[in-house]
């Protein structure tokens, strides 16, 4: 289990509060955690809260007496979820927020004490959980600093929207760029594009190739899909979509930057699913064009699943591996 969602409800059942509503931003199930309403982008933990019986929103509206969050990677995902979780709050509720350490816990608790005194702080497995409340009004230009955070962003002399927290938030992976320069003209038919992102690969796509027919994202993020809904036109169809649990249907050509991390740690797993099910959503003769860290062992993996592979590009970090089913 998450050791910042244990710390959490360690720091819940310290500070009781009885009564009021209660929303939970970056939802994770937990025995012990009071009933309330979840709110969690990424679909593979959303699946895991709806089988816990939790009650989950897709944009969380109104106002709750606890706000509970669990922020994700980056700075700019957190500082603009304490502004958010602020405008959630009806009057005189409070916050509570949970951090690994080594995700800089003390670092955000302390900003967060700039915009309104500490409640309280609990140190428990290596992570810890500090609160505010909204009885005092939050320090304004921080507030607002916080809030702008959250408007979708341009990627720098392009036209891609991202915002924070989604997969390259800032710039074009280097990775897919290098797929990108690879992918051939000739795709056609039906194309699925696994682990979508914002959708730069499935952009590029359409761009170099006039005869597909149509592309699916899939992808875990809501958010990152929410961008890729304003960055990919044509005939797309976007899917809200655990990639790890199969595809619903079958495609000439996939194209894919796979993941291969969980939170904080490294997951060679996470990739070699995302190759298994390619290679079970592929038609006869079709196509998967791919790109992965240079070390990654992708190719021994399509072997054993019964496609020819073979590394048509490769740069100090990154390879591009073409296979056929
Ligand atoms: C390496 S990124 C590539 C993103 C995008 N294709 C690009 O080129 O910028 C991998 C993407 O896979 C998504 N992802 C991770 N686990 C997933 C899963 N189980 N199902 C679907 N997508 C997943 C991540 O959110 C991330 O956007």
């Amino acid at each position: 289990m998450n050791p910042a969602l244990e710390t959490l409800v360690m720091a819940l059942q310290e500070h009781r509060v009885e009564g009021g509503e209660v929303l939970f931003m970056g939802a994770e199930p937990h025995p012990d955690l009071p009933p309330l309403l979840g709110w969690q982008a990424l679909k593979p933990l959303a699946d895991a809260c709806e089988v816990a019986g939790m009650e989950l929103t897709t944009k969380p509206t109104g106002k709750f007496s606890t706000v509970l969050f669990l922020p994700g990677k980056t700075k700019e995902e957190a500082l603009a979820g304490f502004a958010m979780a602020h405008d959630l709050l009806e009057n005189g509720g409070r916050l509570v927020v949970a951090m690994a350490n080594t995700a800089g816990a003390a670092r955000f608790e302390k900003e967060l004490g700039k915009a309104s005194p500490l409640l309280f702080s609990v140190s428990k497995h290596k992570c810890r959980a500090f609160a505010v409340s909204n009885v005092e009004p939050w320090e304004g230009s921080l507030l607002s600093a916080w809030r702008d955070l959250a408007e979708p962003q341009k990627i720098p002399e392009t036209s891609f929207i991202t915002q924070p927290g989604v997969f390259s938030a800032k710039h074009i992976d280097p990775g897919s760029l290098l797929l990108a320069a690879h992918l051939p003209v000739s795709l056609r038919g039906n194309i699925a594009d696994l682990g979508a992102g914002w959708g730069f690969l499935s952009h590029v796509a359409l761009e170099k190739s006039p005869n597909i027919s149509r592309i699916d994202l899939f992808e875990a993020d809501a958010r990152a899909l929410d961008c890729a809904r304003k960055n990919v036109t044509g005939n797309v169809h976007f899917h809200w979509h655990d990639v790890t649990k199969g595809l619903p249907e079958t495609y000439d050509h996939i194209i894919m930057n796979p993941p291969f991390h969980t939170a904080q740690s490294k997951d060679v797993d996470l990739g070699k699913a995302f190759l298994s099910v390619a290679a079970g959503a592929l038609k006869r003769n079709g196509t998967l064009h791919l790109v992965a860290n240079r070390q990654l062992p992708y190719e021994a993996h399509l072997q054993e699943l019964g496609l020819r592979s073979r590394s048509i590009a490769e740069d100090h970090a990154y390879k591009v591996i073409f296979a056929m089913k």
